[in-house]
């Protein structure tokens, strides 16, 4: 047993105590003063914070709204962190913090590894569904979103500490296999890459809808690949493995999560859907109809049902992901189920998730969500498409933006060697094209323009990592001038100061704000608002030419915040911030 006396001083220290957001204690003041009710606090032209609540309550009370608000407005003052608390208007509050307590919120800040993002009080698993392409095709610019999002939401999830189980749902059964099968055993060389599966497909498209003979064999080679006919299996995991192997590759790219290991690909259900029917059967939820199995929409309407088995006793999509669900939520005990899969697919995540809901495979307590997203449009506005017509490989998209990132990354820095511009070019281009994702709202189109995604000046990852980068370049130089970022907590704030202090308070609430609603561009747009507060302290207040050495260090602790902060919150989207661009 080990006593108090025994335990070593370190396991003290290790205990980690997050800094706590001063908004985040004044709005619990204001709250607590309110009697409970939740005030809505925000930033405002002039104060810190501007708090409602106090009209709402004085309504339901039948309270007089000016002497209620002077009520609430002087216990709010009696918090050492506000330096005064006025009333405004009709029942507003504006609130202005002490520098004092922004200083040393800042230093308690410095201190903390997780830079005041709080972690969820009873972790547990999330499941995120996204990429999810089908083998044996090139991926496209179809499958951009899906990748981008899903992996800045595993990637915050984790933060929060979740344990988050990626998955790559790919599609990789069906009938359309065994006509792929087929024509590769006829043609001489087996495919390599995925150009020539791709390729090959194709000619076994064209063949199928033209050859009775042809299509019959394919027929044939379905049946034999779900007997588990050793020839066919082979032939089929080597087009697992050349369309693997492409997928991983554009990760690598992108810098996205996924590994091999997070594909669970339809295949994995394949041998659980009997009894997924079966279960469904039993319960009454699925009724044969006209040869199928079928589940119908539960009351009125004239929706169609959910087919889980064709006719001619086929599987189909809906009923592996009715499958996928009951291993998620019960042998991985998943409390939360995200699939990032565009808005076409509404309905079938609708008449999955009611099902499944039937069945008892999404138990109370645990949530499932469709996350749907817009289209990429092309520069004329319209969904992105080839001169031909064709769906535009996701590679290109990559090299277009990597190919512009390397101009910029060159113009700036012509002694680069080929290597290094590559590597730069990468990080750079790669980031600026997941911000130009991830900061429009989820569920909008947007034009993928290479010009506008690395813009140096407007809200780009482009103009966040040289803001990043600057803030390296003073650290670097004041590390070498031996000045010390220490906090002097007696020393007035300019505002400009004070603007970038409540900038870092709020990082902890905008991460949060992203796990709760599954939106990313709250993320990107925080830290574009740090980027730009920085830009116009860095304008107004010298740092290493700051003559009061105290003023020195508070500027210096800022500059090294709004760095890990924007670091941190880059990484948290996926997108990297080289400390010298
Ligand atoms: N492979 C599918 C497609 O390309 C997307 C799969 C999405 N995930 C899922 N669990 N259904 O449309």
């Amino acid at each position: 047993m080990v006593t108090t006396a025994d335990a070593p001083l370190s396991a003290h220290a290790a205990v980690h105590v997050p800094v706590e957001s001063l908004a985040v204690a004044v709005e619990r003041r204001v709250a607590a003063a309110l009697g409970g009710a939740e005030p809505l606090l925000r930033g405002s032209e002039r104060a810190d914070f501007q708090a409602n609540g106090v009209l709402p309550l004085a309504k339901a009370r039948g309270l007089d709204p000016a002497a209620l608000a002077a009520e609430v407005a002087a216990r709010v003052g009696e918090l050492d962190a506000v330096a005064h608390c006025a009333v405004s208007g009709p029942g507003f509050l504006n609130i202005d913090v002490a520098d004092r307590a922004l200083l040393e919120n800042l230093a308690a800040r410095a201190a903390d590894p997780r830079l005041g993002v709080p972690t969820t009080p009873e972790p547990g698993v999330t499941v995120v569904d996204y990429s999810s392409p089908n083998i044996a095709k090139e991926m496209h610019v179809g499958h951009l979103r899906t990748t981008v999002i899903g992996d800045a939401l595993a990637r915050v999830f984790a933060f929060t500490g979740e344990t988050v189980v990626r998955r790559n749902h790919l599609g990789d059964w069906g009938t359309s296999f065994g006509m792929l099968i087929e024509q590769l055993f006829e043609e001489e060389d087996a495919p390599e890459d995925i150009a020539a599966l791709d390729a090959a497909y194709r000619r076994a498209r064209a063949r199928f809808d033209a050859e009775p003979e042809f299509a019959e064999r394919a027929r044939l080679r379905v049946v034999a690949l779900q007997a588990g006919d050793e020839r066919t299996l082979a032939a089929w995991r080597g087009l697992v493995e050349v369309s693997q192997r492409h997928f991983q590759e554009i990760y690598a790219q992108l810098g996205v999560l996924l590994e091999e290991t997070d594909a669970v690909g339809e295949s994995h259900y394949n041998p659980m859907l009997p009894q997924v029917c079966a279960e469904l059967e039993a319960a009454g939820i699925a009724v044969e109809s006209e040869g199928a199995l079928c589940v119908f929409p539960e009351g009125e309407g004239d929706g169609a049902p959910l087919i889980v088995r064709k006719g001619d006793g086929g599987y189909g999509y809906a009923v592996t992901d009715l499958a996928a669900i009951r291993l998620r939520a019960g042998e991985l005990g998943a409390r939360r189920l995200l699939y990032l899969v565009d808005a076409r697919q509404a309905r079938h995540f609708a008449q999955v998730f009611a099902t499944a809901r039937r069945a008892g495979w999404l138990p109370d307590g645990v949530t499932a969500r469709h996350l749907p997203f817009g289209m990429v449009l092309g520069l004329d506005g319209r969904p992105f498409k080839t001169r031909s017509g064709e769906t535009v490989a996701l590679q290109q998209l990559l090299d277009q933006a990597t190919a512009k990132a390397a101009e910029i990354v060159s113009a700036k820095n012509p002694e680069l060697s080929g290597e290094e511009l590559a590597a730069r070019a990468r990080q750079v281009g790669m980031g600026a094209l997941k911000y130009a994702d991830l900061s429009n709202n989820r569920i909008k189109d947007y034009v993928f323009d290479p010009d506008r995604m690395l813009s140096l000046t407007g809200d780009t990852a482009t103009y966040l990592q040289y803001a990043h980068a600057r803030m390296r370049s003073v650290l670097r130089k004041a590390g070498e001038a031996g000045a010390d970022p220490a906090v002097t907590p007696g020393l007035p704030l300019e505002p400009a100061e004070r603007a970038l202090a409540l900038l870092l308070d709020g990082f902890g609430t905008a991460v949060a704000a992203v796990a709760e609603t599954c939106e990313p561009h709250r993320l990107c747009s925080y830290l574009y608002a740090l980027a730009s507060a920085f830009a116009s302290f860095w304008e107004r207040c010298p740092v290493l030419k700051a003559e009061h050495a105290g003023v020195r260090g508070n500027r210096l602790l800022l500059c090294g915040l709004s760095a890990r902060t924007l670091e941190l919150g880059m990484d948290l989207l996926g997108i990297e911030a080289p400390a010298q661009l």
